[in-house]
């Protein structure tokens, strides 16, 4: 048996039939301008993933507002009929070239930053400002971290209507855009991640007490949006326990913590998970808390009994935060991640960075050529091809 063979092999996610377990990973590419449209150029780079035989593309973050949602300069947006009509052309040439596509649907509350925002204030659970530094992957002009994050609004009940509203329309455009279905980006500090982690949500209402109280607001989302796209439209969640500002942070102390999170999720609606660490297999919990050492996605699949993809240094050796800064990275063999799915990891690999340097990725892993893939370099950030 080839060592890759396990990549290969059909999979179901809410409905939608994969032809194999590769994923595209969600990235940020801020080639959509001011007014967050994806123009040609957006859509050649998604069709040549597809023809190369990825078997499910999740966009880059796309942002539900083009306000406080919008955290960096350039990102697309789906919450207009310009950018509804722009999508339509990205899923018809990836349909084209036999793919599927699914749409990541952002808000980056207090990760925000007014520069983006056209002037609006941040939102978030609390009034807390985000530790770290303001960086914006695509603007070499921010990686000296000399933009610090603003103090967001504490968000009231007119706020969280209303964004709950947004992501229940942009679901309703990403269906009619022709998307095979939507991924909520519940990860990596932004503001549904902000509402489960109990550092940033310090909320007296019903959206704090415990986790299933810091999972509310994403549930609502995904019910709402669920009565937007109705049954068998498949809605996925990405977890993470980190954020983009602090890789160590810590979300779900304990595997129960995750079960309340998981169960409110699917209460509402569902069908799958998209999970990111900085390698798949790092364990997500301290040894007291898990003496297996399982990783976050493992849990996620055990606990939820749901699909899970994947994501985190696929044929690749250095963290994302150590490569943006520069830090060069060696290849390394993708047989590692279809091992996790032989280990319960996943039942989909994401793969970034190694997919943004390679649009050839699949077709070259499948072939046994993964020696010659190119590696990725930040300098790369700033082409789209
Ligand atoms: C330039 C860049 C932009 C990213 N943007 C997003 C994003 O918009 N949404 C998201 O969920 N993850 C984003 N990520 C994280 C990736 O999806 C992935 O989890 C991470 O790169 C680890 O996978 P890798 O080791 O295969 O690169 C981004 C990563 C990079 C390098």
């Amino acid at each position: 048996m080839n060592p890759v063979d396990a990549l290969f092999q059909p999979v179901r996610v809410g409905g939608l039939a994969l032809p194999n377990r590769v994923a595209m990973s969600p990235m940020t590419r801020s080639f959509s301008g001011d007014a967050g449209v994806p123009g040609p150029d957006v859509v050649l780079y998604y069709a040549a993933r597809a023809a190369a035989g990825t078997g499910l593309i999740f966009t880059e973050g796309t942002v539900v507002d083009m306000g406080p949602a919008r955290g960096y300069l350039g990102v697309p947006g789906l919450c207009n009929d310009a950018q509804e009509a722009a999508w339509r052309q990205v899923t018809d040439a990836v349909h084209a070239a036999g793919g599927r596509i699914m749409v990541q649907l952002w808000h980056c509350g207090r990760l925000s930053h007014p520069r983006a925002t056209g002037g609006a204030q941040p939102l978030a659970p609390s009034a807390l400002t985000a530790a770290g530094v303001y960086v914006d992957a695509a603007d070499p002009g921010t990686f000296d971290g000399h933009l610090a994050y603003v103090e967001p609004k504490a968000m009231d009940a007119a706020d969280i209507a209303s964004v709950t509203a947004a992501f229940a329309a942009a679901a309703g455009r990403a269906k009619r855009a022709g998307f095979d279905g939507v991924l909520f980006h519940g990860a990596s500090g932004y503001l549904l991640h902000e509402f489960f982690n109990a550092d940033s949500n310090q909320r007296s209402d019903d959206y704090n007490g415990d986790a299933f109280a810091r999972a509310r607001f994403a549930a609502g989302i995904v019910a709402a949006a669920r009565h937007e796209v109705g049954a068998g439209y498949p809605l996925l969640m990405g977890l993470s326990q980190f954020a983009v500002n602090d890789f160590a942070w810590q979300t779900w102390r304990e595997p129960t913590d995750l079960a309340a999170t998981l169960a409110t999720l699917r209460t509402a609606g569902i069908d799958g998970y998209h999970v990111a660490a900085y390698r798949i297999g790092v364990p997500a919990f301290a040894p007291d808390a898990d003496p297996a050492q399982r990783s976050l996605a493992w849990h996620v699949r055990a606990l939820s009994g749901l699909p899970v993809s994947a994501a985190g240094g696929v044929t690749y050796s250095t963290g994302v935060g150590e490569s943006l800064m520069g830090v060069e990275s060696q290849l390394t063999d993708p047989a590692e991640a279809a091992q996790a799915l032989q280990d319960g990891d996943a039942d989909l690999i994401a793969v970034g960075r190694a997919m943004l340097a390679n649009p050839d990725w699949t077709a070259k892993v499948r072939a046994g050529d993964w020696r010659t893939l190119t590696p990725f370099r930040r300098e790369m950030l700033g082409e789209l091809v």
